[in-house]
């Protein structure tokens, strides 16, 4: 590894190839991992007796200062460095000499790659999960402010039934919370030390694994070489969870497109985070909300992206897997933008009150006439007819549901009494639907701590 390209050539490589083949633009950013990696991989060697101490304190100070003329932006691939890996030993070689020529001994790219990824991956998914767990903070405490504000529920996009915009800011932080369970599950998948498989079959070198593992923070090693370096597993489950992330982020930035227009009126986007048109000087577009929705195809089609490349792809490496970083990064790069957006916009929309009460038309208490002719002995399937007909009874003399007589009422059944008017206030309503994780107030305030204390337990993972 002096820059030479290898013993086995004659021809240089066509430039052509030179540029596909390079994979710096995808791995740059795992340096800091290949040297922390390197460093651990040294100590193994010294340990196996392969380096001498004085040759693996030349690694180690050389890889130090590799780091720091990276970090500087002092330091300039060259044309011969395929990727990350191959550069950093290259400038540790021109650095230390033999000492660094030493350093890929029991060890392949492939064993190296992958173990990087996974490095770099876990500090990701911590970082990511901890803008989540911010995230969860927030619905929480905007839903908190909300338990009584009463909204229609929606099914099939017609108004359903009286929620509350806490039971539904709330939707939002158990979708997330099980992102949170997927990527900690992701995480745990990182754990496992790649590093030791060598090529494909194993090391004639017994390096000690184990202590190469709890160097790097790994919790275990992977037991099948050929296993270890084609795996891509975590990585799937990192983007399949992105990928259902993305879909959480899209119904809510789409929710929030839908509550942007004049049609709904339920929110005010912050200024922060709304777009202007060039041509049109009243517009104020939801643009960040609409960027939210707009990331489940992207984050989608990177989990799709990985799996074609896995597919049939035969045992053990191949260099099809180099364009796992491809679709990896992209969904990391993806979120990382989005998550502080996300966590902006919903901090600073304001909700109009009056506007979601007032979308609580009086024919949301149908259910509620229903269930309350139920209660007075009503079987169901009859109290649902009987309500039924009273809404088409309204509708076409243009009444609403609350302004019927009792004597209009009892036309249809004797059971109706003065009960029937307090079924109309949206509150009232409300305050029925006392199920466990129902909308009543009572219980969306069980649900916030609940919510509150699954927060404090994992606070990020
Ligand atoms: N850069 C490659 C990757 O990202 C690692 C090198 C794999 N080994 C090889 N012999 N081409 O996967």
């Amino acid at each position: 590894m002096t820059g030479a390209r290898s013993g086995r050539f004659s021809g240089a490589r066509a430039p052509a190839f030179v540029a596909l083949n390079s994979s710096l633009a995808l791995d740059w950013r795992l340096w800091a991992e290949d040297i922390e990696g390197s460093v651990a991989h040294a100590r193994a060697l010294r340990g196996a007796g392969v380096l001498a101490a004085a040759e693996l304190t030349a690694i180690e100070t050389g890889l130090a200062a590799v780091g720091r003329e990276i970090e500087a932006g002092a330091f300039t691939p060259a044309d011969a460095d395929e990727d990350v890996h191959m550069a950093v030993e290259r400038r540790l070689t021109e650095l230390t000499g033999e000492a660094g020529a030493k350093l890929h001994t029991a060890r392949s790219r492939n064993d190296q790659v992958v173990t990087d990824v996974r490095l770099h991956l876990r500090r990701v998914i911590e970082r990511q999960d901890a803008a989540l767990a911010a995230l969860q903070g927030v619905l929480l405490g905007r839903a908190a402010d909300h338990v009584e504000t009463v909204m229609p529920a929606y099914t099939h996009l017609q108004r359903a039934q009286v929620t509350s915009l806490a039971q539904h800011l709330m939707a939002y932080f158990w979708m997330l919370e099980r992102d949170r369970g997927r990527l900690a599950a992701a995480r745990e998948a990182c754990l496992e030390l790649p590093l030791g498989a060598g090529a494909a079959v194993g090391l004639d070198f017994d390096l000690k694994r184990e202590a190469v593992a709890t160097d790097l923070g790994f919790t275990r090693v992977a037991e099948n070489s050929l296993d270890a370096v084609a795996n891509r597993d975590f990585a799937v489950d990192y983007l399949a969870t992105a990928a259902q992330l993305g879909t959480h982020f899209s119904r809510l930035g789409g929710e929030l497109v839908l509550w942007a227009s004049a049609e709904f009126g339920f929110v005010a986007m912050p200024d922060a985070y709304s777009g202007s048109s060039s041509v049109m000087p009243q517009k104020k577009n939801p643009d960040a909300a609409e960027l939210m929705r707009a990331a489940a195809p992207r984050l989608s089609a990177d989990l799709g992206g990985l799996l074609g490349v896995l597919h049939g792809l035969p045992l053990a490496y191949n260099t099809d897997l180099r364009e796992d970083k491809r679709y990896l990064f992209d969904a990391v790069d993806c979120l990382d933008q989005l998550l502080p957006v996300v966590h902006g916009l919903l901090e600073g929309v304001t909700f109009d009150e009056a506007r979601l009460t007032a979308a609580c038309d009086p024919f949301l208490a149908a259910t509620d006439v229903a269930d309350y002719l139920v209660e007075k002995g009503v079987p169901f399937r009859e109290a649902h007819y009987l309500t039924g007909t009273l809404v088409r009874q309204c509708l076409e003399a243009g009444v609403a549901l609350g302004d019927v007589s009792v004597d209009q009422l009892r036309e249809l059944s004797p059971v109706f009494d003065d009960g029937y008017y307090a079924l109309h206030e949206p509150a009232a309503q409300l305050a029925r639907k006392r199920s466990r994780g129902g909308s009543a107030p009572a219980r969306v305030r069980e649900q916030l701590e609940l919510a509150g204390a699954a927060l404090a337990a994992h606070p990020c993972c």
